[in-house]
């Protein structure tokens, strides 16, 4: 393929089924300054490219309306001003957009090199994940050593990023899954324990793991019907994050318990935040995290990968939630 002809990408149709995701063909993107060109081997598939593809997660301005947030590949072209980086460079990247397609420009502060020993499968699931688990359990809940940590959703591509990155902080994390499969799974990945949320009421489950004790930070996905336990299970000073409203993002609080336990309620998207930010977690994640991928204490777990021409398959898997950890789509190799 010639950079600069046109490219594959998945495209997909008014109704924003998955059914109606398809192959089409656009011109390749050039980098502009400070942005590098990659030349896409794998894309990451992530819960927000579903919401995406419904309509309700528009682009923000200046993204490309390509579906698709992280990208493994090797870099194509530098834009202006880039240094750091040289052509054929096996790398990977929080994207603005433009994953599920051949190639995909980012801000070269987004990108990574591809950690030692994984392979591109593995090391398109890293981005979107690291940099949301780093971003709101480091730099907003400041998850410490010592410190225990309720994850929703712990089988998710997010949810095992934050088992991994609570131990590798010295926390203890619990996490809520939906069936027995998925507790073994997160329980041999690091979790201190995985409650099943349709068996047992969470709240009461963690009580009795804690002595009515509870934990300092809930990272929560699931929203307004977890809101009132997600508050009761918080111990003094303890925070709580939202990343996403499965379930609605309307609820019903009682503000003496803020006051009475000094909570902290707080949450955040990764996508709409400046490259300035962006960077800052990539050069965090450089930093901590990649020296652990490479010395095997910190993993990527790729459940299925999909042809490109097969997105539709990977978000019906997705949709009905059978997953565990993160489901990828390969363009080359
Ligand atoms: N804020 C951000 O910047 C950001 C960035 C990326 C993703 N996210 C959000 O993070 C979440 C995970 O994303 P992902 O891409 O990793 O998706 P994913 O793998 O599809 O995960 C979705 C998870 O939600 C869990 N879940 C659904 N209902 C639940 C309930 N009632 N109680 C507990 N868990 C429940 C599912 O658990 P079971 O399958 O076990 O039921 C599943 O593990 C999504 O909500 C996504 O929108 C936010």
């Amino acid at each position: 393929m010639r950079i600069g002809g046109p490219m594959r990408y998945v495209a997909y149709g008014a109704d924003g089924t998955a059914a109606s995701l398809h192959l089409a063909e656009a011109p390749t993107p050039a980098p502009a300054a400070g942005q590098v060109l990659i030349e896409v081997h794998c894309a990451g598939v992530n819960r927000p490219d579903i919401m995406q593809r419904q309509g309700r997660y528009p682009p923000p301005p200046g993204a490309s309306p390509i579906l698709g947030l992280e990208v493994a590949g090797v870099i194509a072209k530098l834009g202006e001003g880039v240094v750091g980086w040289q052509l054929g460079q096996p790398v990977c990247a929080l994207v603005p957009g433009g994953g599920y397609a051949d190639y995909c420009v980012t801000p070269a502060g987004q990108v990574l090199a591809l950690p030692t020993g994984l392979d591109m499968a593995q090391a398109a699931g890293l981005p979107e994940v690291w940099f949301t688990v780093w971003a709101n359990l480091v730099d907003l809940a400041h998850l410490g050593a010592g410190e225990r940590l309720l994850v929703h959703g712990g089988s998710s591509g997010i949810g095992l990023a934050a088992i991994q990155l609570a131990r590798e902080l010295g926390a203890e994390p619990v996490v809520t899954v939906g069936s027995p499969q998925k507790a073994r799974f997160c329980v041999q990945f690091g979790a201190r324990a995985a409650i099943e949320y349709r068996r047992e009421d969470f709240a009461a489950a963690l009580e009795q793991l804690y002595h009515q004790e509870g934990v300092d930070v809930v990272l929560d996905m699931v929203g307004a019907p977890y809101l009132a336990r997600n508050l009761r299970v918080l111990r003094h000073d303890g925070r709580l994050v939202f990343i996403g409203f499965q379930q609605g993002s309307r609820g019903e609080l009682d503000l003496r318990e803020i006051l009475a336990r000094r909570l902290h309620l707080t949450g955040s998207a990764m996508r709409p935040r400046s490259i300035a930010q962006k960077t800052a977690i990539r050069d965090a994640l450089r930093e901590r995290i990649w020296p652990a991928l490479a010395a095997g204490r910190v993993r990527s777990h790729v459940h299925a990968s999909f042809a490109l021409e097969q997105a539709r398959l990977a978000h019906e898997l997705m949709e009905r939630s059978e997953h565990i950890g993160k489901l990828v789509l390969r363009l080359r190799g």
